[in-house]
């Protein structure tokens, strides 16, 4: 049972009411022809807001639209309650937003440019995506003192639900980043003279609400304040990106500490994660009798100086090989095995798929082990990757990509990738802010030096696969060190 704190209800201006608590906002339309509730908040909210109406006079009986701005839990779920008591009353949601609800299935699906009309108010609905997949702002009159007022509601401000942790726990497209970025944009050209919080703090009802007990003017009244907060919004996400690309930054050792190991070997990976890479890069190819095996050429000659390909053997054949670095060599190692030993160990696992016809497999594998979320798999090719967000959507996908130009990333938004992997080359602080204002993650790969290393680093990006973890692992600390990070 959540303790949730109660507020004064009361009328904010015109027929606008607020019925929420702390936690979580209500507000009410009296239209003169039946309610309008915008939110139900928690569970518990629910007899809170029917107790509430009574205070102000309303029946909930007479509420005939429930809108909600998204589906998160303190949005809806005081939705099923409210239905039991409220037996005219029509749901409308974002359909985007399905996977959040529960305990009740909406009447109408919310989309762009509707107008939802009931008695004396028409609210415009804008989607705007971000803070979920179908996050919905509304806009209506509301009329004090014979001056009509527009009313504003931005239905998903919060961008703490957009940190890569949060992301990566819920399984929140990365792209919702950009998407966000784009409903601003939206937003900021609409007037707004009254600015209705999605939450309490967003448009300081408690202290509007002190206020209006000893001012004439209603403090709700303030044409500038929703451009104020959509840029401090926006700022808010710049941000938390730039903090992830810092504190969550990946160091990739690229088929594990491959200057120093025969690459795509557990003696490899281990190296890399003894020199404290954070990541691992590795490729996957299949052998003759259908085993997925870490390996980065097709033929077996540059680094076996056997001959022939990965597919012309069997994996028990190909375990008659060594790989090898100097003096140092180890076996070629089967996905699983690396998976076994990897995919639970706090790291990052970039995933290439280096020949055609293994995604479902590899998604099956990535799936059996419980390693979605410790994943992004990644190819040279958009049609490897497509087919896996087809086949496991909560798989991460990155596209590597030695020249990504603007129809490469319109490409990537409409397959819904997360990860856009450019050239070390390509690589400049302008470009890696440009993607991230689309939402992608930025990896870069193809780190020839520790010049470029460095450059691709300062630039901002939020991963790297190196073949010298260590290096990067230095260079990163002594900047930390020299900024006090
Ligand atoms: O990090 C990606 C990188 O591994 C791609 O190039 O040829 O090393 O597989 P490659
Ligand atoms: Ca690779």
């Amino acid at each position: 049972m959540r303790n949730l704190t109660r507020m004064t209800p009361f009328r904010m201006i015109g027929n606008l009411y607020f019925l929420g608590t702390r936690e979580a906002s209500t507000h009410l339309i009296d239209t003169g022809d039946g309610l309008i509730l915008i939110d139900t908040g928690y569970e518990e909210n629910a007899d809170i807001i029917v107790e509430n109406m009574e205070t102000l006079g309303f029946d909930i009986r007479d509420v005939k639209i429930i809108l909600h701005s998204h589906g998160h839990a303190d949005h809806t779920w005081g939705t099923p309650r409210l239905l039991e008591l409220a037996p005219y009353a029509k749901t409308y949601l974002s359909f985007c937003d399905l996977k959040y609800i529960s305990g009740f299935t909406p009447d109408y699906d919310i989309n762009d440019g509707d107008v939802i009309t009931l008695g004396n108010t028409s609210v415009y609905c804008m989607f705007t995506p971000g803070h979920t997949e179908g996050s919905v702002s509304f806009f209506f009159d509301v009329v004090e003192d014979g001056v009509t007022y527009r009313a504003a509601m931005f239905g998903g401000a919060g961008t703490n639900q957009l940190k890569i942790a949060y992301m990566n726990r819920r399984e929140v497209p990365y792209l919702c980043r950009g998407l966000f970025f784009d409903s601003i944009e939206r937003l900021l050209n609409e007037h707004v003279d009254v600015f209705v919080g999605n939450h309490i703090g967003h448009n300081r009802t408690p202290e509007k609400y002190e206020r209006m007990k000893d001012t004439q003017k209603n403090p709700f009244i303030d044409p500038e304040e929703w451009a104020k907060f959509l840029l401090k919004s926006r700022g808010a996400l710049k941000r938390a990106m730039i903090n992830d690309s810092r504190d969550g930054f990946v160091t990739y050792a690229h088929r594990g500490a491959s200057e120093y190991c025969p690459e795509n070997t557990m003696m490899s990976f281990y190296v890399g994660e003894y020199m404290g890479a954070n990541g691992i890069e590795t490729d996957v190819q299949r052998t003759k009798d259908g085993v997925l095996v870490l390996f980065h050429d097709s033929t077996l000659e540059r680094v076996t100086g056997e001959s022939g390909a990965v597919g012309d053997y069997t994996y028990e054949q190909l375990l008659e090989f060594s790989v090898k670095n100097g003096e140092r060599s180890d076996k070629i190692v089967t996905l699983n095995d690396f998976l076994t030993h990897f995919a639970h160990k706090n790291m990052t696992l970039a995933i290439e798929l280096k020949c055609a016809g293994i995604e479902k497999d590899v998604a099956d594998l990535i799936i059996a082990h419980g390693a979605q979320h410790e994943c992004m798999v990644t190819s040279f090719k958009l049609e490897y990757i497509k087919n896996i967000k087809e086949y496991a959507p909560s798989l991460r996908i990155g596209y590597l990509c030695p020249s990504i130009t603007d129809e490469v990333i319109e490409e990537l938004v409409d397959i819904g990738a997360d990860e856009v992997c450019p050239i070390g080359r390509e690589v400049t602080s302008e470009r890696v802010e440009a993607w991230h204002r689309r939402g992608f993650n930025v990896r870069a790969y193809g780190i020839g030096n520790e010049e470029i290393m460095k450059a691709v680093y300062d630039a901002g990006v939020d991963g790297m696969t190196v073949n010298f973890p260590d290096l990067l692992i230095k260079y990163i600390e002594e900047k930390r060190t020299e900024g006090g990070q």
